[in-house]
């Protein structure tokens, strides 16, 4: 029961309401046939490409990805939570809900800390610009920050008091309990009584992407420790899910298609005064996929800024770290908003640009100004490369021993590269600076990526409805599999041959396994059908992208006659990795098979390209094929 409301209220609900009608409110539509057309309000363009249809009940935006039914359009547009948005549609439709449930409670103890937090954020600003700010202000001054930057960050001040927050909120009758939940205050020690966390130190307020404030990080003035103490984890807090600055970079990050992050308060801060609007913080740790995830709503590349002994032996761990939950992500592919329409989706390319010594971001700008540190952001290079570059730096690979470690580094990075097509070059590239076959190494790899993967095995159907619920994403659904869901979905003909080849198996990713699933319970297609089949808003955010698709299906024997192509490559694919994982053994047991699995490999190897080569061909001299995207759509992304 998504949201503690059951099935049947949520279909009640949505089959009651018109969402041309409810998306009518809020963006001017016109009519194009079956479908209406307009501005996408969750993203800045020129030319319509936001499409609502009403005879399925959905709406998708073909330039940013968004898409899902009524309740997800409201909780976009209103950015409210999914229960509220259930309730203002049921009274629309006058469907009326069962109102027990805890649901409404942690609703509201949320309503309840983010009011404190922005009494609290009230707070100190004005306690940053009235009288007794002033030590705070010449800090600022010192490290010269403009008044409308501050301003425009909201940064504050929190007085020299053990009591001043809990004074405050007390004329407010709120009380201490609340103040510790929202950890602005703790409790004393030896005493009865609590205390304001933030004393005497310059507060920067973190917020999330929709600009409420949810924790702080407060800068020491003159030197005490910590440097910087930050708010603890909260309800509304959790740490590797927020970027600092991100509710006032986002519009730049959109429209300049890229995210600069950096990683101090500060930094942020003055990047943003020298121009940088597109700059974001990651508060602290190191980049997390959750991070990486948001940035990919809106920007097209993200562009890391390490301070230069990031290359040097202390950071090169966190380099490192920061590379795993990058290939994490971008093995992942996509993911998909709690909200049930797609984030923008596809590959989410990452530089790294190092700075000069001894500098970071804020000292950089403020001794050389804007142009030294486009300088260094146009030199940024791709992640992978750089990784790779500094695995073969690190090693004198004019001695065995130094060969041997690079190889050994360069085989444990390219395991973690899912992209075959980026492996392969990598692999290729190592394989020449190392003097070594480019196939032994791909098998070394593979090796590791084995050892890493064993005991995992792939989800059962039954499992998949929870892991989608837990896992804020989905693993990459290759266009191979989106398109054969969405020809399934479209097309009778295609259903009725292909429904039956098909195995649970073949279809790796989990939304589209649910999609497959609910298909074959419900084979008509009907779509109002195949929603009330489907588990969660996510789910069904990921069908309403597949019916939405304005697909012109040319011809569409050929399609399925390509689909079955494409299926027979995949199961050459799954062929090749057998035959590794023997070639692996046989090394290890010095089996005499061996040669002949090597051949193998090899012709299989042969075989994937040549048909790859003849399907790209085959898509390339045909307009209309599943794998295109619609005209309007500039994007070269992969929307599932
Ligand atoms: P830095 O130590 O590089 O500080 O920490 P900074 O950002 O350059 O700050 P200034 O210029 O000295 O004022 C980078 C980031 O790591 C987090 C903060 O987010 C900080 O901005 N940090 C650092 C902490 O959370 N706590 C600390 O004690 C230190
Ligand atoms: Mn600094």
């Amino acid at each position: 029961m998504p949201g503690g409301f059951s099935q049947q209220h949520l279909d009640e609900i949505r089959s009651r309401v018109d969402i041309v009608e409810i998306v009518g409110q809020f963006v001017k539509l016109k009519r194009t046939g079956a479908n209406w057309k307009g501005l996408c309000p969750f993203h800045t363009e020129k030319t319509p490409s936001f499409t609502v249809n009403p005879k399925r009940n959905i709406y998708h935006c073909f330039g940013c990805g968004a898409g899902g039914d009524a309740f997800s359009f409201l909780m976009r547009q209103d950015r409210v939570a999914f229960p509220e948005a259930v309730r203002t549609l049921a009274e629309r439709a006058g469907v009326a809900l069962p109102t027990a449930g805890r649901a409404p409670e942690v609703d509201n103890k949320l309503e309840v800390l983010r009011r404190v937090m922005a009494l609290a954020a009230e707070f100190y600003t004005q306690s940053l610009w009235e009288r007794g700010g002033e030590k705070a202000r010449a800090y600022l001054d010192q490290r010269g920050v403009d008044p409308d930057v501050a301003r425009r960050f909201g940064l504050g001040y929190a007085p020299e008091s053990w009591n001043a927050l809990l004074g405050v909120m007390a004329k407010q009758s709120i009380g201490e309990e609340i103040l510790v939940q929202a950890g602005l205050a703790l409790p004393r020690q030896n005493a009865p009584g609590f205390y304001d966390r933030f004393r005497g130190r310059l507060l920067f307020p973190i917020r999330d992407v929709q600009g409420r404030v949810v924790a702080f990080g407060g800068r020491a003035l003159s030197g005490e420790e910590p440097k910087y103490l930050n708010s603890p984890e909260t309800p509304l807090y959790v740490k590797g899910q927020m970027l600092y600055a991100l509710d006032l970079a986002k519009a730049a990050i959109r429209d300049r298609g890229r995210a600069i992050i950096v990683e101090g308060y500060l930094d942020c801060l003055m990047a943003h005064q020298h121009g940088f609007g597109e700059a974001v913080a990651a508060l602290g740790t190191a980049f997390t996929p959750a991070q990486l995830g948001l940035l990919r709503r809106y920007a097209d590349e993200v562009l890391a800024l390490f301070d230069a002994d990031a290359a040097g032996q202390k950071a090169s761990t966190r380099l490192e770290e920061m590379m795993n939950d990058v290939m994490d992500l971008q093995n992942l592919g996509w993911s998909v908003a709690r909200t049930g329409g797609f984030e923008k989706a596809g590959h989410l390319p990452i530089r790294v640009a190092l700075l000069p010594p001894g500098h970071d971001p804020d000292s950089l700008l403020r001794a050389e100004g804007a142009p030294a540190l486009s300088a260094r952001l146009e030199a940024a290079r791709p992640l992978l490369s750089f990784v790779l570059e500094k695995a073969l730096g690190d090693e004198d690979l004019a001695t065995p021993r130094g060969r041997a470690n690079a190889h050994a580094r360069v085989a444990l990075i390219l395991s973690k590269v899912a992209n075959a097509e980026e492996a392969t070059a990598l692999a290729r590239e190592a394989a020449r600076r190392l003097g070594v076959d480019s196939t032994q190494l791909w098998i070394e790899a593979q090796q590791l990526q084995g050892t890493r993967a064993r005991g995992r095995r792939p989800a059962q159907l039954s499992e998949t409805a929870r892991e989608a619920g837990d896992a804020d994403s989905w693993p990459p659904p290759v266009p191979f599999e989106r398109d054969l869901v969405a020809l399934l979905l479209q097309v009778d003909e295609a259903r009725a041959e292909l429904l039956p080849l098909l195995e649970e198996e073949d279809v790796a990713h989990l939304g589209l396994r649910l999609v497959l699933a609910a298909l074959r319970r419900t084979p008509d297609g009907a779509p109002e059908a195949l929603m009330a089949e489907l588990p969660g808003d996510r789910e069904r955010g990921l069908l309403a992208a597949l019916l939405v698709e304005e697909r012109k299906w040319v011809d569409t024997h050929s399609h399925v006659v390509e689909l079955k192509r494409r299926y027979h490559i995949r199961h050459r694919k799954h062929r090749v990795h057998q035959v590794t994982r023997a070639i692996i053994d046989a090394q290890a047991t010095g089996d005499p098979a061996l040669p002949a699995l090597e051949e193998e490999l090899r012709s299989l190897q042969r075989d994937l390209q040549r048909e790859a080569e003849a399907v790209r061909e085959l898509a390339l001299a045909r307009p209309g094929l599943p794998s295109q995207r619609p005209a309007d759509t500039q994007r070269q992304a992969e929307t599932p």
